[in-house]
């Protein structure tokens, strides 16, 4: 199995967080739950990113999982 995050979607997913909740945000691309991880990572090295939500917002969480900013959208995904 290959240990190189796929590409779920080229563009974030945008999602409203609640202040205080956990999320872990996949970072293989495999998940079906996109953009959270469903188990789909086991088998390679890859592991999900914690993220706790420190307000009730919209976040973008990235899709394309080449981020520099992972878990969140920092744009890198328009340069694909
Ligand atoms: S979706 Fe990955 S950087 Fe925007």
């Amino acid at each position: 199995m290959s240990d190189a995050p796929i590409v779920a979607q080229k563009a974030p997913y945008p999602i409203d967080v609640t202040e205080g909740k956990t999320y872990f945000w996949c970072a293989c691309g495999k998940s079906a739950k996109q953009p959270f991880c469903d188990g789909s990572h086991k088998g390679s090295t890859i592991e999900p990113i914690k993220y706790t939500a420190e307000a009730d917002k919209k976040v973008f969480f990235c899709g394309c999982k080449q981020s520099h900013k992972m878990p969140l959208c920092d744009g890198s995904h328009s340069k694909l």
